[in-house]
């Protein structure tokens, strides 16, 4: 919509529209508003800061039907990045859709962590165990030049949008896409660092998510049986890991013990646990002895 344009007769302005979308979107997101506001800025171009600044402009009809399928489908709980096909992780702009997990802040702890580990100039070699969009291992590789990393998953879809994430971020020349089951088809002791976000949803709390997660996310990227089954496998296999070699996981709220044994029954010993802002135990940094 050009500057300055002039309301013409039967188009709808910007702020009417707003009215109309958080009223459809009320009761069913926190703040109906601003996420109109949001989707209206979608299709319009522009940030959610002008479409309030810009309240009595009209809105072209294509942008208005495009507005009202955006509407419709957020009533339905679809996650806003998916709607818009985006999400900020560490930073940086991450594409997703529904092919891969939405990036969690949560999960940037784990990257924290991972880097800690992971020195300057050491040309470390970075494993990451079910990367989904990506957002881990590009950002490790954007966060350490030197290193070399290679992102697993069981899921196709997931990998082909961690390559157009890793296209966009240009390190498709450093972070290698492999297709594997949890640790099958790789040569563990080749690495110096090993990450995993996995799956940890208890299938039994399936009715307690939230209908974005629970409705529209990849069911592979949530749940592991009673939320251990990914670490029990991935612990399971100690011994192809090489004494020394560093592990690092993000958990559930609730399971740092579970964790912790199967860890240590793997040949793990913990050696630092990170808390997330809501004050819950959400890394695990292992050592294998
Ligand atoms: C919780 S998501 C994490 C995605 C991404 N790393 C992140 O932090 O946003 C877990 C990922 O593990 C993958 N996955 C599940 N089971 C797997 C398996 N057996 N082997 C490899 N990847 C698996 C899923 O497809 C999903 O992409």
């Amino acid at each position: 919509m050009p500057d300055g344009q002039k309301p013409s007769a039967g188009a709808a302005r910007i702020v009417d529209l707003l009215d109309l979308g958080a009223g459809h979107l009320s009761g069913a997101v926190d703040m109906p508003r601003r996420e109109a506001a949001r989707l209206l800025g979608e299709v319009l171009g522009l940030e959610e800061a002008q479409v309030y600044a810009r309240s009595d402009e009209d809105v072209p009809a294509p942008a208005e039907v495009s507005y009202g399928q955006l509407i419709r489908r957020r009533a339905d709980r679809v996650p806003m990045a998916y709607l818009v096909g985006r999400r900020e992780f560490y930073g940086r702009r991450f594409e997703v859709d529904p092919r891969a997990l939405v990036p969690r802040p949560e999960t940037e702890h784990l990257v924290e962590a991972t880097l800690e580990c992971v020195g300057v100039g050491a040309g470390a070699r970075v494993l990451d165990l079910g990367t989904g969009s990506g957002c881990i291992a590009i950002t490790v590789a954007l966060e350490r030049p030197d290193a070399s990393v290679v992102a697993t998953d069981l899921s196709l879809g997931a990998l082909a949008v961690a390559a157009s994430n890793c296209r966009r971020h240009d390190v498709d020349g450093r972070v290698r896409l492999v297709r594997a089951d949890l640790l099958s088809a790789l040569r563990l002791q080749a690495f110096d660092v090993v990450v995993s976000n996995p799956p940890y949803i208890d299938i039994g709390e399936w009715h307690s998510l939230m209908p974005e997660v629970r409705d529209h996310e990849p069911p592979e990227a949530l749940f592991a049986g009673d939320g251990l089954d990914f670490y029990r496998r991935l612990f399971g296999a100690g011994e192809l890991f090489a004494a020394g070699q560093r592990l690092l996981v993000e958990i559930g709220k609730g399971q740092l013990d579970g964790v912790r044994e199967l860890a240590e029954r793997g040949g793990f010993e913990v050696e630092a646990v990170v808390l997330d802002l809501a004050a819950i135990a959400r890394v695990v940094r292992l050592r294998r002895r």
